[in-house]
């Protein structure tokens, strides 16, 4: 790993010869639902597979950190910003494909609006996805879900670009996808997915989203700044409800406040920074365990 000062220096080196656009400076509090996080330095915008590949080839030959960004759903981002090269999945967002019963589609194809194109299409099986604000990248490393429905179940193939910028066409299978995680995913960039639908009646798939966005609606602060559920689910239990009967909905510390409508979500209610965001998270955190005995581990992603 080259030493935190010169990573910009190593990075703008090898930027120099590549084709990949770059963004600088971006403020990742505009990219992120939370709405918390200073700027990325440096922030890689790549079109096609091959381009990133070779880039992160690069990258990782000269030991420069990096991550990877989808819709900043799920992202806690320190005020300082990144300390590491951020690759975008923006550019990736080819429109879906549909043949037959298949859908391929690029990493940053938004998720809501890809399961409106499966619904017109007459195509069932992602239909619990339509309120996750994620894109379909970050919706499958995360095997993102809702209720019974999980992203992962969707997948036939997807293309995985390894940190030393190998490309793979990965087919699914058992293991692949488990509980808000992706084992077959591991640390690798995910490209673009091939999803295995199932043909449906388009009204009868409008009214089970429906359905889940009346749900949502109701049991989600959907409408304020958040980051989705803050921890995950400890075995057999829920963080929220676990939260919730400690008496923490309404806890604050400073402009970040434990949501009244679900207490695994905490929202910004404006301007709040990323001190008052991780320092609510330790408090709940350890409030929870002095009451439970159970230590709730974090969901979201946190950048520093
Ligand atoms: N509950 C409370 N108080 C609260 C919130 C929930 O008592 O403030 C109770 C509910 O009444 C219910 C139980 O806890 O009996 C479970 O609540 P819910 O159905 O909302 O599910 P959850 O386990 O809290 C999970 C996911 C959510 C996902 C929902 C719906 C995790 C960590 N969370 O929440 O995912 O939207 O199910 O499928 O797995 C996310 O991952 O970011 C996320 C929001």
């Amino acid at each position: 790993m080259v030493a935190a000062k010169d990573w910009v220096a190593e990075a703008e080196a090898i930027l120099g010869e590549s084709s990949v656009r770059v963004l600088r400076d971006v403020p990742l509090r505009a990219r992120t639902s939370l709405g918390v996080g200073g700027p990325a330095r440096i922030v890689l915008v790549p079109e096609r597979v091959e381009d990133l590949a070779q880039v992160m080839r690069r990258l990782a030959a000269a030991s420069v950190p990096f991550d990877f960004l989808g819709a900043g759903s799920n992202l806690l981002v320190a005020d300082e910003g990144p300390s590491f090269v951020v690759i975008s999945s923006q550019g990736l967002d080819a429109e879906p494909v549909i043949e037959k019963e298949t859908v391929r589609v690029g990493a940053g194809y938004p998720v809501p609006r890809l399961v409106k194109r499966a619904a017109s299409a007459g195509l069932s099986g992602i239909e619990f996805a339509e309120g996750i604000p994620g894109s379909v990248g970050g919706s499958l490393r995360m095997n993102a879900g809702w209720h019974e429905g999980m992203f992962g179940h969707a997948v036939a193939t997807f293309t995985a670009i390894s940190r030393r910028g190998q490309v793979d066409e990965v087919v699914a299978g058992p293991g692949t996808f488990e509980y808000r995680k992706s084992p077959g995913v591991g640390d690798r960039f995910v490209a673009a997915a091939t999803l295995r639908l199932r043909p449906e009646d388009p009204a009868l798939v409008r009214e089970r989203m429906r359905v889940y966005h009346d749900h949502r609606v109701g049991s989600q602060p959907t409408g304020a700044k958040n980051a989705g559920c803050i921890f995950k689910n400890p075995p057999g239990g829920h963080a929220g409800r676990l939260i919730d009967e400690s008496g923490l909905k309404g806890l604050a510390v400073g402009r970040a406040i434990v949501s009244d409508v679900h207490a695994n979500f905490i929202v910004n209610r404006g301007g709040a920074n990323y001190g008052e965001v991780a320092a609510l998270i330790d408090r709940v955190r350890d409030e929870v365990g002095r009451r439970t005995g159970i230590v709730l581990e974090t969901e979201v992603v946190v950048w520093r």
